[in-house]
């Protein structure tokens, strides 16, 4: 599963980078505003699921000299990570599983920034639980992710009811009962603008969180499903605004 998962994202990485990674800028900037934005302690920042490392380039404009520790499952990935990284000697990039963090990082890190990877984790409560285990006292950790039902209207709603997948809930509710110093939890919303549903859909297929859909069930399938995403969809440039869920909690000193 694991490696499947790697797989599809080696294909759509380069795609990725070109699509999304600049309609979910905001968000990125959400994600790392809420660690930059106060004190923190000493030691490494870590970016589960960094995939192209769009947090860096804020993470390093404000910690200048800041250890960064990127880690992503996908090699095609971790490729594009470690190019962007290459001019900044103090971050670095690791292939490998995130969903559990390796035991050197317990209580050493500064700060644990992720986006959009919590939501394609097999235990998400856990894997937040693990991220938080890794924070200083003081430590930050701000997690965005795409919740079951992002919006009620447009392309991701739009694709999910095509696909007849009723919007899993089960694992959101509970998600911060482990954590402590949780500071903010809400849901951040910003456009994002698609020149049209084809480019929506090809990149979603693709370049995105579809792309296991197009290696497993094949062309033919995905020819199907993508005129009737185009028959129902509107016609031109095509603007919704989905929401994310943002989690933020600040390790205290009395936290196990
Ligand atoms: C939607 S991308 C987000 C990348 C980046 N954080 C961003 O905001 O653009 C999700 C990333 O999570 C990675 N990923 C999925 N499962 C993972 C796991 N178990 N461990 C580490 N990375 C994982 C994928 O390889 C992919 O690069």
């Amino acid at each position: 599963m694991t490696d499947r998962i790697a797989r599809a994202w080696d294909a759509a990485a380069q795609g990725y980078d070109a699509y999304y990674v600049p309609r979910f800028a905001p968000w990125v900037a959400d994600a790392v505003g809420a660690v930059t934005g106060s004190a923190l302690p000493d030691g490494p920042v870590l970016v589960p699921c960094c995939g192209t490392f769009p947090e860096l380039p804020a993470l390093v404009e404000h910690l200048p000299g800041r250890e960064i520790v990127g880690i992503d499952l996908s090699a095609g990935m971790v490729r594009i990570a470690r190019a962007a990284a290459a001019r900044h000697p103090a971050v670095s990039v690791l292939e490998g599983d995130a969903a559990t963090l390796d035991a050197r990082w317990d209580g050493a890190c500064a700060a644990v920034v992720s986006v959009f990877g919590l939501q394609q984790l097999p235990g998400p409560a856990h894997a937040l639980r693990s991220w938080a285990a890794a924070l200083r006292p003081g430590g930050r950790l701000s997690v965005v992710f795409w919740p079951g039902r992002p919006e009620l209207d447009g392309p991701f709603a739009l694709m999910s009811e095509l696909l007849g997948r009723p919007p899993d809930r089960t694992w959101e509710d509970g998600l911060t009962s482990g954590l402590t110093g949780v500071e903010r939890d809400e849901e951040v919303a910003h456009p994002i603008t698609h020149p049209d549903a084809a480019t929506c859909f090809d990149a979603h297929v693709r370049s995105g969180p579809l792309r296991p859909l197009l290696d497993e069930k094949g062309p033919a399938f995905v020819e199907g499903l993508r005129a009737e995403f185009l028959r129902r969809a509107p016609a031109g440039e095509w603007v919704h605004r989905p929401g994310a869920r943002h989690i933020v909690a600040v390790r205290d000193s009395g936290s196990p």
